[in-house]
């Protein structure tokens, strides 16, 4: 018996692109999995911050994120780490790019 898979479409607002993701997996993975780059990868595990979004519209579950990445005011502004949130509706989200990835070590 097969099971299907929900798939989310997922809107980047503010760099006009979309791609699909299932709830089973992070937004970050997601994006990867079709071979994305629209937001910053680093670390896949909450622990670099790199891929700080911000989500506009839409649901989700999501794991624990530090303090030191997504302070309490801006979780409530709707930052979120993207390695770190499951998408339970469509989403639209902003990217917020550090200044300089490539300084980050992974
Ligand atoms: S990739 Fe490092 S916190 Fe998300």
């Amino acid at each position: 018996m097969s099971q299907t898979i929900t798939k989310h479409k997922i809107q980047v607002i503010n760099q006009g692109q979309e791609f699909l993701c299932p709830s089973e997996i992070s937004l970050l993975i997601g994006m990867e999995t079709i071979n994305s780059h629209c937001i910053n990868v680093g670390c896949r595990g909450g622990g670099c911050g790199v891929c700080k979004i911000r989500v506009v519209n839409g649901s989700f579950s999501s794991k624990k994120m530090s303090k030191a990445h997504i302070t309490d005011k801006e979780l409530q502004d709707g930052f979120v780490l993207a390695c770190r949130i499951f998408p339970t509706s469509d989403l639209e989200i902003e990217v917020i790019h550090s200044p300089d990835p490539k300084q980050i070590i992974v």
